[in-house]
């Protein structure tokens, strides 16, 4: 949901091409956060003023632009100490178009130039305000007034430094961000902050740094910042407070090191080839660089608040992050999940001793089987894992299990109690609508278990407890290796809660024996992929795809039919099987394509009936069956063979057809696969 990226040298000699090719290098490590228009800003030559370039489109479009734009001489000199910014858009304020692209201007002079993530939500109050000082709005969106803002607290308050303008400024603004701001005014200083939206700074150093932790400077009078005297109440337009300004006189100097780099950017795959070193930023840090010198500040203290960030070693490589021999992010994570499901059980499962452990929640294991419910959460296919293990959960575990929308059990105001234990599933760990449902929870005494697969997330932060899922970074905007390593995590769940149960010993050990071959499984399952292109082809010009099943995989039915429609732009539904004759029939004729998963289960029975219903209304289905059951395949003359495993671990299989099968199609009908129409990898907002 948007990407910001900015990167400062301090007493590191670079061009100004140098620094605008780390811009958009770093942009498109995040252009999977949004991709409909870009922008960067740098000094001028003779760094007297802001020189942007903005385009609509991908980062490609910019990085042609910026070709054309500074091709001169004067662009290759090096510069001592610089702060460029970037930002790739994802549009929520006025449309995609070059004058709504990051980064925004405070006025005609470029004083203040902002790039933002996340959508102020009082932005009215504040236009409003501003407009009534003579500030005239360039574009539809929300960030602009946050660059007018600053421009207009610089004016009133001439004194204060960049770092203390940006906290007055945000002081101000209700909502989600995370922001950079660089100023004509403060030549290499850049001050960056964040709220709800995630931010990290990376540092980079010719010597290993003197610390692992950059301390944290607190106002020194947090009281009077509850003051209401401000421009939030709604419509009111009255002169701003001096608010208090926190600890200026005391700058902490942290980093010794005299040359220094940094990068402010919105995940960690934007600053892995640069550095390993990064600080995760807090809801309402405000990270300041000045004369090469970092330093994190609160205007607040609260009790329980650390007196320091720590500087986190990211444990992620160059190589996960490019696309290597394959065409697109997606194709290469499809055919990852071999090794990604073995690394979500990797320290966690011993085969041989039929143990389980998972050490970021084992602490909690007690309290959790003494809880009221399991309510499990999440958004899209984050959703749908859930959907997929719910019944092993009820199964292993014996307790009552809700899988909720993280929107619609938001809207419906839930009740929670303190003895319920909520999973917040999610890949990126930065959904809005997940993390608002976490902060719900967790106000209401509920046990927050975090289920994601981006360490340092605010949903690893603000969990109690919780289990990485350890898939590697995924960058395609469909997720796929995240969903089969979600649904691992859980089974895994079930089967630690499930431990003591001399009852379920037999079906834990059957399930076990079933996850040491899935790997292998998994391997079988993707040298479809050249039968499903096939299949592909037949289905890509048609309209819709429906997709049946029940039982254990009716969650690959509806993640398939996700898969469909973000890749491909058809419609596809996934439609539980026994609810066929309740409606859904009606569209089954000669001409419909329909996707049965038709195994050899509990429901199998009931899956034959459909398939029946289907066929005598003339369908045509393509069917996932298992291996060598010719009487299902005798019903079609389309179908895709997978391996036989235990019926809790089907899904994992399934879902792999429909993932290759989606990515085919996609390519057929020419959608760009990794960055699919209208979306974003990391919804950042409600
Ligand atoms: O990062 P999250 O898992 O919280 O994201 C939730 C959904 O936005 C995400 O799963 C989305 O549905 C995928 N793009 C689907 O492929």
């Amino acid at each position: 949901m948007c990407g910001i990226f900015a990167y400062l040298n301090y007493l590191t000699p670079k061009s100004r091409l140098e620094v605008l090719d780390l811009l958009v290098t770093g942009l498109k490590r995040l252009e999977y956060r949004g991709y409909d228009s870009t922008g960067v800003a740098i000094d001028s030559p003779d760094s007297k003023n802001i020189v942007m370039v903005k385009r609509t489109g991908k980062v490609k479009v910019l990085e042609d632009a910026i070709l054309e734009h500074f091709s001169g001489g004067e662009y290759s000199e090096p510069v001592m100490t610089h702060i460029g910014i970037a930002h790739t858009r994802w549009a929520t304020h006025g449309v995609p178009c070059e004058r709504n692209s990051h980064p925004h201007r405070s006025d005609e002079g470029n004083g203040f130039v902002v790039v933002h993530n996340g959508i102020i939500t009082n932005y009215n109050d504040v236009k409003t305000f501003l407009a009534k000082r003579g500030y005239e709005f360039e574009s539809d969106t929300d960030t602009e007034v946050f660059a007018k803002l600053v421009h207009h607290l610089w004016k009133t308050h001439p004194t204060y430094s960049f770092r203390e303008l940006v906290e007055q400024a945000i002081l101000q603004v209700e909502g989600a961000f995370a922001i950079a701001v660089k100023s004509k005014h403060f030549p290499g200083e850049c001050v960056a902050s964040r709220r709800s939206s995630p931010l990290l700074v990376g540092i980079k150093t010719k010597t290993r740094l003197a610390t692992d932790h950059i301390p944290i400077l607190y106002g020194k009078d947090d009281k009077k910042l509850t003051s209401d005297q401000d421009i939030r109440p709604h419509g009111q337009t009255r002169e701003l407070p001096v608010l208090p300004r926190s600890d200026s006189t005391s700058e902490f100097m942290p980093l010794e090191e005299k040359e220094v780099e940094y990068f402010f950017a919105s995940d960690a795959s934007a600053v892995i080839e640069h550095t390993n070193r990064v600080i995760y930023l807090e809801d309402d840090d405000v990270a300041a660089v000045r004369d090469g010198t970092l330093s994190i500040h609160r205007l607040k203290k609260s009790l329980d608040d650390p007196h320091a960030r720590e500087i986190t070693t990211l444990k992620m490589e160059i190589q996960q992050i490019m696309k290597g021999n394959y065409d697109y992010f997606m194709q290469k994570e499809i055919f990852e999940q071999p090794d990604s499901v073995v690394n979500t059980m990797r320290g966690r499962v011993r085969f041989d001793g039929n143990a389980i452990v998972l050490g970021g929640i084992k602490d909690y294991i007690p309290e959790i089987k003494r809880c009221r419910r399991l309510m499990l959460i999440g958004c899209g296919t984050s959703y749908h894992s859930a959907v997929a293990t719910r019944q092993l959960l009820e199964e292993l575990t014996e307790l009552p299990v809700m899988v909720e929308l993280a929107s619609d059990f938001l809207d419906r105001n839930t009740p929670i109690f303190r003895d319920d234990v909520c999973f917040f599933i999610s890949q990126s760990g930065e959904t809005a609508d997940t993390l608002m449902a976490l902060r719900y929870c967790k106000q209401r005494g509920a046990l927050i278990v975090g289920i994601t697969n981006t360490v340092g997330s605010s949903i690893c932060r603000e969990s109690h407890c919780g289990v990485h899922i350890n898939a590697g970074p995924e960058i395609g905007v469909a997720s796929t290796k995240a969903y089969t390593s979600q649904f691992i995590s859980l089974v895994m769940f079930a089967l630690v809660m499930s431990e003591d149960r001399l009852s379920l010993q037999q079906r834990r050990l059957e399930i076990l024996q079933a996850l040491s071959n899935l790997a292998d499984q998994i391997r079988e399952v993707l040298k479809l992929d050249s039968k499903v292109q096939e299949l592909a082809k037949d289905l890509y010009q048609h309209k819709s795809l429906l997709i049946m099943g029940r039982g254990y995989n009716f969650a690959t039915c509806l993640e398939g039919a996700l898969k469909v429609k973000e890749l491909t732009y058809m419609h596809s539904e996934g439609i539980m099987a026994g609810e066929l004759k309740h409606g859904p029939l009606a569209l089954v004729d000669g001409s419909m394509p329909v996707l049965m998963i038709v195994l050899r289960d509990p429901v199998y029975v009931k899956c034959m009936n459909a398939l029946q219903q289907v066929t005598s209304r003339k369908g045509c289905p393509v069917i996932i069956c298992e291996e060598g059951d010719e009487e299902t395949k005798a019903f079609s003359s389309r179908h895709l063979e997978i391996p036989r495993t235990v019926d809790c671990l089907q899904g994992i299989l399934t879902v792999i057809p429909m993932q290759l099968l989606s990515y085919h199609i996609a390519v057929l009908r020419g959608c760009d696969v990794d960055c699919p129409r209208n979306l974003a990898k990391s919804v950042t907002v409600e």
